[in-house]
């Protein structure tokens, strides 16, 4: 891909308040979402559960993009389709998890260090021949006493300008996902302050390293409370703190900026997304989107619960998330008639 088809492939990622779909769960990670539903953890229940995902009808009306893993890409449809053949013919832009996922960070207790740029090049090549147009790389930043320290978000900014610039030299559009985690008990002002430090740190590496922000998309976390945070805020503080952060750090260059959910409940973050572009969208230089995982798959994973026969209404949530997440692109999702009332949406 030359430049400008990247440039026209992140704007694509993010055009006609649609979003991306995050599938891209390591066997690992996708395990243990299945574990806790009791699901058997087996290749043939994962590529069924993703089957059941990418066959749902209507996906594309408000799905841009869709991130695989490894496994994924290579698997079929029941009838011998291949994955991504079965999205792009639905227009939705297949791309790629290619980080090898966050590792211990040697010295410095409680804090991780994404791991996957040995070999990264020749991974990229493989999987641009494959079709998919676009990857992700996920940092992890633990908030806590005395962390992050500066080794970890230096560490990790360079990985993903690293991997970054390896994208696009391989004609990939590279998702960047620095994620602030929301475990703990710091506060709102704590996460403004670490996000605002760690995207600064980024967008520093990212230029060092020739990368074109025009051709990438970011992919951060919202700016709230720790889970166990005393002192939670409403959905409209959210809104503004995130924003305000994030136009301190991100270029107007960026054409898109897509959430990741984090482990906020799906109504919450549809929620959240939607302030935002209500009280925003006509004052920003990028568009505000979303890159949900839990957000948009759970209900449905819980639906499905690894049975054939639950298929349809699983794929019936799932089409329902993806809408309401397009709606909230608009400011136009309303929780309490597009979803049951909330008792945490504030
Ligand atoms: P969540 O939306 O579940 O946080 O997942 C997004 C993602 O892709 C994490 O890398």
């Amino acid at each position: 891909m030359s430049s400008l088809e990247m440039i026209n492939t992140a704007k694509a990622m993010v055009a006609n308040d649609k979003g991306l779909l995050a599938m891209d769960e390591s066997n690992p990670t996708c395990n243990k979402r299945f574990a806790a539903l009791e699901i058997p953890q087996t290749e043939e229940l994962r590529c069924a559960y993703r089957e059941m995902i990418v066959t749902t009808t209507g996906l594309n009306e408000s799905i841009s993009g869709a991130i695989l893993y490894d496994e994924t890409v290579r698997q079929h449809l029941k009838n011998g389709t291949s994955f991504v053949k079965v999205l792009t013919d639905a227009g939705i832009i297949p791309g790629i998890k290619v980080d090898a996922g966050a590792k211990d960070m040697a010295g410095h207790a409680g804090e991780k260090i994404t791991e996957g740029l040995d070999g990264l090049r020749d991974r990229l090549k493989e999987y641009a021949q494959m079709g998919l147009r676009f990857a992700k790389w996920r940092a992890v930043i633990a908030v806590g006493n005395g962390i992050p320290t500066r080794a970890c978000v230096e560490a990790n900014a360079q990985a993903l300008a690293r991997y970054a610039a390896l994208c696009q030299e391989a004609g990939l559009v590279p998702i960047v996902e620095p994620e602030m985690l929301m475990n703990g008990d710091h506060t709102i002002e704590r996460c403004f302050e670490v996000t605002e430090e760690v995207l600064h740190v980024v967008f520093e590496q990212l230029y060092a390293q020739g990368v074109m922000f025009e051709g990438m998309i970011l992919k951060p976390n919202m700016v709230v409370p720790g889970l166990a945070c005393p002192i939670q805020v409403s959905v409209d503080e959210v809104a503004d703190a995130t924003v305000k952060c994030l136009l301190r750090v991100v270029p107007a260059a960026v054409p898109g900026i897509a959430f990741l959910s984090g482990g906020q409940s799906a109504e919450l973050a549809s929620a959240r997304l939607n302030a935002m572009n209500i009280r925003f969208k006509s004052q920003l230089p990028w568009a505000l989107a979303f890159s949900f995982a839990r957000a948009i798959q759970q209900p449905a994973l819980e639906i499905w619960h690894g049975k054939e026969a639950n298929v349809s209404e699983a794929q019936q949530a799932l089409y329902h998330r993806a809408k309401c997440n397009q709606a909230a692109r608009r400011g136009e999702y309303i929780a309490a008639t597009m979803d049951k009332p909330q008792e945490n949406i504030l």
